[in-house]
């Protein structure tokens, strides 16, 4: 049984590229509700962290200091099986990859700096939302 929650990040490429509303836009148009949001900024660690399941990947040095590198626009989101609905929205982990209209075609630098991240999991959903927002930050 699929839940109702995924977890996203704007990451620091599209915040750049003041991408922040179109990608908002784009996701409350999928028909997802916002439970949380807000500007922030990971630290080194909060991104080693983070991403400590890819900590033997060839990429993880590079996936952290592009994580850590500016702003993040970090989000709880709910709608029926968010998570597969909201990885089919945002497309292919590489651009180069995603399907027309989804949001890391329109949106995303390269298969590193890619616009966007979304849980992979139910579990994983949580255990996201709650690293990023406190009880009272999620609505
Ligand atoms: P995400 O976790 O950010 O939603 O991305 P994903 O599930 O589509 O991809 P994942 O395999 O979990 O990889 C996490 C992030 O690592 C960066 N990456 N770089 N240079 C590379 O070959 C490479 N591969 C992955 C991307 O930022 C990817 O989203
Ligand atoms: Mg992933």
């Amino acid at each position: 049984m699929s839940g109702k929650i995924t977890f996203t990040m704007i990451k620091p490429d599209a915040v750049a590229d003041g991408h922040i509303g179109a990608i908002l836009g784009k996701i409350a148009d999928a028909g997802f509700k916002f439970k949380a949001l807000k500007l922030t900024q990971l630290t080194v660690a909060d991104a080693k962290k983070f991403y400590e399941v890819h900590a033997e990947r060839p990429f993880y040095g590079e996936l952290v200091e592009f994580m850590s590198s500016g702003p993040i626009v970090a989000a709880v989101l709910e709608k029926d099986n968010a998570v597969e609905d909201f990885r089919a929205l945002i497309g292919a982990t590489n651009p180069a990859d995603a399907a027309e209209g989804t949001i890391r075609k329109m949106f995303a630098r390269s298969v590193g700096e890619n616009a966007v991240h979304g849980s992979d999991s139910d579990d994983n959903a949580l255990i996201e939302a709650q690293f990023h927002f406190s009880g009272r930050e999620v609505f």
